[in-house]
């Protein structure tokens, strides 16, 4: 199969493009589609073969389920049973935007966008050229991150088409995303709000909106004896080809730690931001942002996964980013790739 990439203006959207793009997806194709977090993989979330070809181009494991993309607040009662109120007062604040939300799904929804669950996640997304996409495409997108499975989530078209060149028919490229990491899901079928992924929107953001707000235990337990509740949690994730280790400390033990493994270990590859690369004098150095502008952070962390599986580099050290705002989102994917092994120095 031809993987074709166009190239979308999001302030002149070409209709054209945008009907094609929704003409496949309404024969049961696949598109992928910028958002304001990651690259997705869309599919007819309510016509269940065309969903199945998300689970074969990802080769993502078929008990994960997917998230249903909606464009308009009124398409969400079709799909779930209950809006309970916390979902409504999020909603409003935080739709459109990146969070997703998971409801108790409605019989329309099929089986296989679930992975066989009674729920369903649904996030309105802020991109224009994903809303246009999904009124085009029938109103419901389901639509992971358009990475093969276990790959860092693409934030740029190229990463998509590194990903699923020949597998898929069309790529639509916005540029580059606003975000760089997947959205914040939050479970609204129990009786307390709970956070089964971090994101952008942070634990204190929520609590503006519902005081009531949990983190899943599984998130936050260090060894992993309490399985997340978001199936997509416990899988090996974003792993880079090189062994990723997380130094944590004080920032000046940490740089002399890591500057020492440089000189001793050959190709070694190292993470730093802006306020400390120029303390580094061994090893490949790739600056991921800076720590007074974490958003740079984010908006780096799974291209520069990416760029390191281009280079000869057998072992990676990155420095922590603890932060109480984004921090706990970045750290939960750099442990992720990392495979949660830490050194504390
Ligand atoms: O920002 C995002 O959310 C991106 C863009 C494309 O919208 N999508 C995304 O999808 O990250 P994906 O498939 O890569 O991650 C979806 C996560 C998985 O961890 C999955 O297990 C969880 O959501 N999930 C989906 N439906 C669920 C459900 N009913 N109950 C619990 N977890 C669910
Ligand atoms: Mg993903």
């Amino acid at each position: 199969m031809q993987t074709e990439v166009v190239r979308v203006d999001r302030t002149k959207i070409d209709a054209y493009v945008m009907e094609k793009a929704g003409k496949i997806l309404k024969s049961g194709g696949l598109v992928a589609f910028p958002t304001e977090t990651v690259y997705g993989l869309g599919a007819d979330a309510l016509d269940w073969e065309a969903a199945k070809k998300i689970y074969a181009a990802k080769g993502r494991p078929s008990d994960n389920p997917l998230i249903v993309h909606i464009a308009d607040i009124e398409a969400l009662s079709k799909i779930v049973k209950e809006i309970p109120e916390a979902a409504r007062k999020l909603s409003k604040a935080f739709w459109p935007g990146p969070l997703t939300m998971i409801f108790e799904k409605k019989e329309c929804v099929p089986d296989g966008t679930t992975g066989g669950l009674s729920s369903v996640a649904v996030r309105m997304p802020s991109d224009e050229i994903a809303l246009a996409l999904i009124r085009q495409g029938g109103g419901y997108v389901a639509a992971p991150s358009a990475n093969r499975s276990g790959r860092p989530s693409p934030t740029t078209a190229q990463h998509v088409y590194e990903d699923m060149e020949g597998v898929i028919p069309l790529i639509l490229d916005g540029g580059a995303v606003e975000i760089g990491l997947e959205s914040t899901i939050v479970d609204l079928t129990g009786s307390c709000p709970v956070v089964l992924r971090p994101g952008f929107i942070s634990l204190e953001m929520l609590r503006e909106v519902v005081q009531e707000v949990e983190m899943d235990k599984g998130l936050i337990a260090e060894d992993s004896s309490i399985p997340p509740k978001a199936p997509g949690m416990k899988y090996r994730h974003y792993a880079p080809r090189a062994e990723l280790k997380i130094v944590e400390g004080e920032m000046e033990r940490v740089v002399s730690y890591i500057n020492k493994k440089a000189m001793e270990e050959p190709g070694v590859g190292i993470i730093c931001t802006e306020e400390t690369s120029k303390h580094y004098h061994a090893g490949l150095v790739k600056c991921i942002g800076s720590r007074r502008e974490e958003r740079s952070i984010a908006n780096h962390l799974f291209a520069i996964l990416r760029e390191f599986d281009k280079e000869q580099v057998t072992r990676i050290y990155s420095e922590s980013f603890e932060s109480p705002g984004l921090g706990q989102a970045i750290m939960n994917r750099l442990l992720k790739a990392a495979g949660h092994q830490k050194v504390q120095v």
